[in-house]
């Protein structure tokens, strides 16, 4: 065991530090400089591709975090509408499905008890055809979907899912280059958003430098009891993320909110001892955002802002702390902030003493309803 971990503590460190590695092996071969390799997600996916007019998303957990990002991308590049849910609800509830709509089933196991059953279920609601995005390629999902672009992260031991979810974010960007590629996206853009991509991993190498500033701001988080995340756009989903982690390891309870929210409810939780984490990338609603962080100050509220140098970042947090990520481009900023979140999680887990790689009640891969 100790060897299989290596120079690291948990499981968990090592498999966030193995995401630059993850994402590179998720991306070779399938992604060039003009853009996405034919017949990535399975030889009869060009017809099924063309003639995709939406797309549904459905998983769990975290999986069900990085389709709320894909959402997102594949609205903004390939100007197609995405509907998200968790499989638990989707297989219960009567989904109308428009023509030519796309099933997309997330998941690191490829066993998780409400997604199969999800995606047994849209065989009966007249999809055009089903994509699954797995790291498991022998695994039941695999099996049963017409279309399939696995994650290669590699076992993934700790129950709280880390290269997972940036590799699951990694073929989402492929899937959403494809489908913005066939839908018309202006080639020089597409170019650069490719280069953006291919720029991933060493993106998150850098943010994986933060470490030692991270275990600092850790500290902070011992004794507090709550803690609220914030981001706007595709950075939403990505505070989700953050709030899930910690919680998941930490036991603190977390919340995450889309910070235009803040004023109707959240606000009345804030005052000196709520942390507030803010993912706050450079970007058209950074200005919205930091009139939402002015409302947690004017309130007491101790911020703690990921930001990537925008100006007038660094005095919203007189009492508090702001962090630079290098986001390596508004396309792949997501991800990318999703590291030093995740190491958030795990260094505030280490100090309170939990069981990081095995939380209590939690399991691996939820495979009984
Ligand atoms: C469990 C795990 C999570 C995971 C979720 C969905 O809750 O603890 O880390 O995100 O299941 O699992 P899947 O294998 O479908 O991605």
């Amino acid at each position: 065991d100790a060897v299989e971990r290596g120079e690291y503590r948990h499981y968990m460190q090592k498999e966030i530090f193995e995401q630059p590695r993850a994402v590179a092996d998720t991306l070779e071969a399938r992604l060039g400089p003009h853009g996405v390799l034919p017949n990535i997600f399975g030889i009869e996916s060009d017809e099924l591709l063309r003639r995709t007019r939406g797309v549904h998303i459905i998983a769990c957990g975290t999986s069900y975090h990085a389709g709320l990002v894909a959402k997102y991308w594949i609205e903004e590049f390939a100007h197609l509408p995405v509907s998200v849910e968790v499989a638990s609800e989707y297989r219960y509830r009567d989904a109308v499905v428009p023509p030519d709509t796309l099933l997309v089933a997330i998941s690191q196991s490829g066993e998780t008890a409400d997604t199969l059953a999800a995606l047994r279920e849209s065989t009966r609601r007249g999809y055009l055809g089903t994509l699954v995005i797995c790291n498991v390629p022998e695994s039941s999902l695999v099996r049963e979907a017409d279309l399939k672009l696995m994650t290669r992260a590699g076992p993934e031991i700790g129950v709280a899912s880390t290269k997972a979810f940036t590799t699951q974010l990694a073929a989402l960007a492929l899937f959403a280059l494809e489908l913005a590629q066939r839908n018309g996206m202006d080639p020089a853009r597409h170019a650069q958003l490719c280069t953006e991509l291919q720029h991933l991993p060493r993106a998150i190498e850098d943010a994986l430098k933060l470490e030692p500033a991270i275990v600092e701001l850790a500290a902070e988080f011992i004794h507090r009891q709550h803690a609220l995340f914030l981001g706007r756009g595709a950075h939403y989903p990505v505070a989700l993320e953050g709030s899930l982690k910690l919680k998941e390891i930490s036991y603190i309870h977390a919340e995450a909110y889309p910070a235009g929210e803040l004023k109707h409810g959240p606000l009345a939780l804030v005052d000196e001892k709520m942390p507030v984490v803010a993912v706050a990338p450079n970007g058209p609603l950074l200005d919205k955002l930091k009139s939402n962080l002015q409302e947690v100050r004017a309130r007491g509220g101790r911020l703690i802002v990921f930001a990537d140098g925008a100006a007038g970042m660094d005095d919203m947090t007189e009492n508090g702390a702001t962090l630079r990520v290098a986001s390596g481009g508004s396309f792949i900023a997501p991800i990318v902030f999703t590291v030093p979140l995740q190491l958030l999680a795990y260094h505030v887990a280490v100090l309170r003493g939990t069981d990081v790689d095995q939380p209590r009640n939690l399991a691996k891969s939820v495979t009984v309803e």
